[in-house]
């Protein structure tokens, strides 16, 4: 088995022959590492760049982001998803303004104790902030790990991942901990990869047992695929006499709690009859007198449990509505970038409400 010593040589030969340009490598700022790894929690680093670069420039600091909006908040998250993740992150900026004096805390028990932070990012923000010894394991590294060393033990339970964590940590060098995670999470990323892994240029080929018997594709262990709930949105396109379209927001313990969206009932078959669904909006909304509705485009979603199906309708109001219906904000098609959405309704704005309400 290769010694940590010369594993950390290989590996630290290797990043510093392969520099990824990415704007958090070096950051000594805690509160920028902080937010990067946050993001980086389900997102690809390419997707993250210009999110990143974005917030830190409109939300500079910890008091900032403690003060910020709800929603300027998720406005700065839309498009990255998993939006429990910027709420989770306001609420520990909170937190730290109340209870550490506005700075970011300085041990690992403390940080990990903030929403929204895990082992691994605890352990991440930890070396790169403060070079402290904690070896950062998340999908990438377990993967490494798992391959290098013919682990068939997945990363599921508790115990697993404190397994592979010990591991790591048995590999990690005590003064370059931050250097270490980092390296891992490159060579994760570029070259052992989940599908084709570019084995050829790996540093450790000549110490991986995967490799050398010719079973890298059946490492990691394979995931059991769980299905995806499948749920059908009804979305409805309502304007006012002015052309402002009636948004409201999402408030339930669901997805994209918080963010906006159109007027929508959910229903748990594919096609509802066109009146089946004119009688579900009618209970949702009460004020609301709809006389028909006719489908203009549909779309899908898969998010990591759920797959959601979305249809968009125009809605035609009965002649008698006059009303404001009380439920929702009425928004000019050019003031809609005001709001987060989902992605979802994002595209669908962006391709029809754009071209053809304006
Ligand atoms: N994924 C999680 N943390 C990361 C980092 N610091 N760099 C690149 N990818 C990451």
């Amino acid at each position: 088995m290769i010694s940590a010593k010369l594993f950390q040589k290989k590996l630290f030969d290797w990043y510093h022959s392969n520099p990824r340009d990415l704007p958090w490598i070096g950051e000594t700022n805690l509160y920028r590492i902080w937010v990067s790894e946050i993001m980086l929690q389900q997102t690809r680093a390419e997707t993250v760049i210009p999110f990143y670069k974005k917030f830190i420039e409109e939300v500079p600091d910890i008091d900032a982001l403690a003060k910020l909006s709800d929603q300027k908040l998720m406005q700065l998250w839309q498009g990255l998803g998993f939006y429990r993740r910027a709420q989770n992150l306001k609420a520990a900026a909170q937190d730290i303004v109340n209870h550490h004096n506005s700075r970011f805390p300085l041990h690992y028990h403390e940080i990990i104790r903030l929403k929204g932070i895990g082992h691994y990012t605890a352990a991440a923000i930890a070396s790169f902030g403060y070079s402290l010894a904690y070896a950062a394991v998340d999908g990438n590294v377990y993967r490494i790990l798992s391959r290098m060393f013919m682990m068939d033990r997945a990363f599921t339970s508790l115990t697993d991942q404190q397994f592979y964590r010990d591991l790591a940590q048995s590999l990690l060098d005590p003064k370059n901990p931050g250097l270490f995670n980092q390296a891992m999470m490159n060579l994760g990323a570029s070259v052992c990869t989940p599908k084709s892994p570019n084995c050829e240029i790996c540093p450790f080929n000549a110490y991986c047992l995967s490799y050398h018997r010719g079973s890298v594709s059946v490492y990691p262990p394979q995931k059991i695929k769980i299905s995806l709930k499948k749920r059908f949105f009804h979305f409805i396109l309502l304007q006012n006499s002015k052309g402002a379209l009636a948004i409201e927001q999402r408030k339930a313990k669901d997805i994209w709690n918080q963010l906006y969206q159109l007027p929508m009932v959910e229903t748990g078959k594919k096609s509802p009859k066109e009146a089946e669904l004119a009688k579900l909006f009618t209970k949702k909304y009460p004020d609301l007198s709809l006389k028909s509705l006719q489908l203009i485009n549909s779309s899908d979603q898969k998010l990591s449990h759920q797959h959601i199906q979305a249809f968009f309708y125009l809605g035609f109001l009965e002649p008698s509505h006059t009303k404001i219906c009380k439920a929702f904000h009425y928004v000019l098609p050019k003031n809609l970038k005001n709001f987060a959405f989902p992605n979802i309704i994002v595209v669908f704005c962006r391709e029809y409400v754009n071209s053809k309400t304006e």
